[in-house]
């Protein structure tokens, strides 16, 4: 588990900054205790599983990708159009990110016009990078590119695919709102992939033979347990953007379960996104369940 380090008096003051999810209602006697606290997305293209999540004011926004927008039925580009439209109907005013599909700066800021067209609260995804595995000699600043012409056009990006510190500082200095690093998929690698034998050096840096096969979680994120650092990697961000005032917000994605959502807590995650299954369970407990029949049991006593 993730060992949560003091938060310093700079990323308590960046969270100051943070947008308002539970705004104070004229005449409530009660200041609301969890303003600030951290938003909640559902990471599903589903509506059937985000409408009972939003009826109970559970969530604050979605998330989608091409992969759910494949389970959620679309099989063509059209289908998935009418998914995505339908959401931000659903979700109106809250944010939901839609992911773009092409390869190249142009087409990229084409589409994302087209997407940004779906709704009013369309919040455009833009892949880290220059995707040179699906993309022949590419430029490797595509992604950056593309962010820096929509914040100049007053579009809101979510930047997904975020794996390190630095890609998510260069996503905020080309105008991210949102940078989404995949706390789930880091693990996962790592516990493939990881071998502390070698010197320190992740993949991504990492220029000899065998760059694709071997990590070293070092440096995916400075210090601790390599089983550490999904939520590490939230931390350092945090810890960066603090020391510099940035106000890209840090949406945790690719979560698995109810201990990596905590650990995103505790790293200091603006925004995490949950999966339907997961954000299903968060309110119940065998010990609250266990609880509540000793209570029930025991009230019968009380006469009417
Ligand atoms: C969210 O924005 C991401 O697309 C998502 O969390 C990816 O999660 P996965 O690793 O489960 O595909």
């Amino acid at each position: 588990m993730f060992e949560a380090l003091p938060n310093s008096a700079a990323m308590l003051a960046r969270r100051e900054k943070m947008p308002v999810i539970n705004p104070n209602k004229k005449g409530n006697p009660i200041k609301h205790p969890a303003a600030k606290g951290p938003r909640i997305f559902c990471d599903s293209a589903v509506k059937a599983d985000i409408a009972p999540l939003l009826k109970a004011g559970l969530i604050h926004g979605i998330t989608t990708n091409p992969t759910l927008l494949k389970k959620a039925g679309a099989k063509s580009w059209k289908e998935a159009k009418a998914i995505m439209k339908d959401l931000c109907a659903m979700l109106y005013p809250l944010p939901v990110s839609l992911e773009l599909t092409e390869l190249t700066e142009d087409k990229m800021v084409k589409q994302a016009t087209e997407l940004g067209a779906l709704g009013k609260n369309a919040i455009i995804k833009v892949p880290m990078g220059g995707y040179p595995a699906v993309v022949d000699g590419g430029d490797p600043f595509t992604g950056l590119k593309v962010i820096r012409r929509l914040w100049e056009k007053g579009i809101k990006t979510n930047v997904t695919l975020i794996f390190n510190t630095t890609q998510a500082l260069w996503a905020a200095n080309a105008g991210a709102t949102y940078i989404s690093p995949f706390l789930g998929r880091l693990p996962d690698y790592l516990a493939k992939n990881d071998d502390p034998s070698r010197p320190s050096g992740n993949s991504l840096y990492w220029m000899g033979e065998g760059a694709q096969k071997h990590a070293n979680s070092e440096f995916v994120a400075s210090g601790g347990e390599r089983r550490d650092a999904g939520p590490r990697l939230i931390f350092e961000i945090a810890q960066v953007y603090a020391n510099y005032g940035i106000t890209t917000e840090i949406l945790a994605a690719s979560i698995r379960n109810p201990v990596q959502l905590t650990e995103c807590l505790l790293a200091g995650a603006d925004i995490l996104t949950v999966p339907a299954n997961v954000l299903s369970t968060v309110a119940d407990h065998p010990l609250s369940d266990a609880g509540m029949v000793g209570f029930l049991e025991d009230s019968k006593a009380f006469s009417k």
